[in-house]
């Protein structure tokens, strides 16, 4: 008797990616997927991975030997920083204003750290002060971690300055760069940042599920005098430094994900074909525009202009407006998503990305339409 399962090809609608993240992957990334699969010790394929690396260090603007793509979305990247840098006993400062500062505060515990948690209000930036004054009340600190882009508020923080804070009291910087990478400014080496993870998805505009990282010499140095193994085997970065090392010298640690990597490959050269300046112009340009036209909708934004990120854009949910209905109705009427509020902000924002590929002014205008005409039928 066949008894295997009828089901068809999966043939998924065209939306407009205008949420959270992922946002649209460029024809161009998709079709760099499609092409044939090679060995991931093929010596091609080496090639390919070398020019990633210089393609990665453009982005992160680094020198760093060490910046590669992990295996696995931005979670692996974050896991990754702290498994690695964290032995326990280790004092950790987690500067947190939101979902994803929680979520590092979390992997500090798993690793058996001594968290020290510095708070600020869910959509404002975080306080240079409240670190400055942590660090004074514990000076043994080894770490601190922050989140550059916040995407659960759309704020920004300023990494430059937290960075220069942490370095005077002796403590290496671990930055969370999924949603600020090549969307808005961030210089890894002149801002002395000490390991930094990020996401393929959001202003790269690869499909989900790579994690590109940065190391700098500090954070290489404090990962070789563990006093003992990192616990996950699959992340232990002396291992996978195996791969990812150049001069003929790669080693098996894991299959690496091939096509995907063909996919991150095809994004960076775009990257470089348009230039980290340029992105970051286009990226505000837009976000401009989208605030205007929501402002003229009489909608208000969650976040001080100050620290508004361009490419995370929190709205607030008028009164009486069934928020996932909108969302909804986005979706199904006009082909577009937009995010839902996360955590504390659930139903009472709306999170519109406009990021990579998606930051466009044809999206801009296609958003501003459509919610004008989902909010006048929800009224
Ligand atoms: C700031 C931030 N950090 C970490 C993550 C986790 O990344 P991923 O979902 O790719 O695992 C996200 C995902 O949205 C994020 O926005």
């Amino acid at each position: 008797m066949d008894t295997s399962p009828h089901i068809n090809s999966f043939k998924p609608a065209k939306r407009i990616l205008l949420g959270p993240g992922p946002s649209d992957v460029h024809q161009r990334v998709l079709d760099a997927m499609a092409r044939p699969t090679v060995g991931h010790l093929d010596p091609q394929f080496c090639d390919m991975m070398e020019e990633m690396k210089t393609l990665l260090r453009y982005a992160f603007q680094t020198e760093n030997e060490l910046t590669f793509p992990l295996s696995a979305p931005g979670s692996i990247g974050m896991e990754s920083c702290f498994v690695n840098l964290v032995e326990p006993g280790d004092k950790v400062i987690v500067c947190s204003n939101g979902v994803f500062g929680r979520r590092m505060a979390e992997n500090v515990k798993r690793c058996r750290g001594e968290l020290v948690l510095v708070e600020d209000a869910w959509g404002t930036a975080v306080d240079p002060q409240k670190l400055e004054d942590a660090l004074q009340a514990n000076p043994d600190t080894k770490l601190v971690a922050f989140v550059h882009a916040e995407t659960s508020t759309g704020v920004e923080s300023d990494v430059r300055l937290l960075t220069e804070i942490a370095h005077r009291h002796g403590a290496l910087v671990i930055v969370d760069a999924v949603t600020s990478l090549t969307c808005i400014p961030l210089l890894v080496d002149e801002w002395g940042i000490d390991a930094i993870y990020s996401g393929s998805q959001k202003g790269l505009s690869c499909t989900p599920g790579l994690s590109p990282v940065s190391f700098g010499e500090r954070a290489i140095a404090k990962i070789k005098q563990r006093s003992n193994a990192v616990q996950s085997w699959f992340m232990d970065l002396n291992l996978v430094m195996g791969y990812w090392s150049g001069e003929g010298k790669r080693t098996y640690h894991h299959t690496a994900p091939i096509n995907a990597l063909y996919g991150l490959h095809e994004a960076l050269v775009m990257l470089a074909e348009e230039g980290l300046q340029a992105r970051w112009a286009r990226h505000r340009q837009n976000h401009l525009a989208l605030v205007a036209g929501l402002e003229a909708m009489g909608l208000k934004l969650l976040v001080a202009e100050k620290s508004r990120l361009p490419q995370l854009n929190s709205v607030i949910v008028p009164d009486s407006i069934d928020e996932p209905r909108v969302r909804a109705d986005m979706l199904n009427k006009h082909g577009i998503e937009i995010g839902a509020g996360l955590g504390d902000l659930a139903g009472k924002v709306f999170r519109i990305g406009l990021m990579g590929t998606s930051s466009s002014q044809e999206n801009v205008a296609a958003c501003l339409a459509a919610l004008k005409s989902v909010l006048a039928d929800r009224r």
